[in-house]
């Protein structure tokens, strides 16, 4: 089982897949997780280029688009042998990110036609001034408009695919937020939900 939480920078990504990671294995399972970017070398150029002026211009989105894609092939065997091992699998984004925040849509769903696509996306969503206030980093990346476009663009996927996307609503406590998570997911191993709070 393939796992993705996904959404906008600042909608406390990293926190809520700590804690689902260890609720997952306190409940029995064993569980790795992935981070897009990652830490290969394309990974590093990424990091490196997202911290640029011209970030967001067409151009530079499309280059990124490419390595996003490549960068994502370097964890598909990690992937594969985790599900062999019967794994579950928790991300720190994915292909879906790419649908989001570059396009078009139908090129990015081409190059990245060989990228396993998550089971399951957990989608983190947050306003886009909660966003703003809540990012640490001043880049291109974190501009509102920039990022209302992206927040927009992970609502219509959600519409169009209501089976893989679940919309979590992070402008609400993180407390509230940990248990809207556990609620979508624990149908999925058969955990009992009425214990949840
Ligand atoms: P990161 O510092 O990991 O941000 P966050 O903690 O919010 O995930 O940087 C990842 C950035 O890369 C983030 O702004 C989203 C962006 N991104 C894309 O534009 N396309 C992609 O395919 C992926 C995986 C990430």
């Amino acid at each position: 089982m393939y796992i993705c939480l996904e959404g906008i920078d600042g909608g406390g990504k990293s926190t809520q897949i700590k804690f689902l990671s260890q609720w997952l294995v306190d409940s029995g399972f064993k569980v790795e997780e992935v981070v897009e970017p990652t830490d290969s070398e394309i990974g590093l150029l990424i990091r490196k280029i997202l911290t640029s002026p011209i970030a967001t211009s067409s151009n530079t989105q499309r280059i990124l688009g490419l390595l996003f894609a490549a960068d994502r092939l370097t964890l598909m065997e990690k992937i594969a042998k985790f599900e062999e091992e019967k794994k579950i699998i928790i991300s720190d984004r994915s292909f879906y990110s790419s649908l989001a925040y570059q396009n078009p849509q139908k090129w990015i769903n081409e190059i990245n036609k060989f990228a396993k696509k998550p089971d399951l996306v957990l989608l983190l969503d947050l306003d886009v001034d909660s966003a703003i206030k809540r990012c640490s980093r001043e880049d291109e990346f974190e501009k509102k408009s920039f990022l209302a476009d992206v927040r927009e663009n992970y609502l219509k996927l959600a519409e169009s695919d209501k089976t893989t996307f679940k919309i979590i609503n992070a402008n609400n406590g993180p407390n509230k937020v940990k248990s809207d998570i556990k609620k979508a997911v624990a149908p999925l191993f058969g955990i009992c939900i009425d214990g949840i709070e």
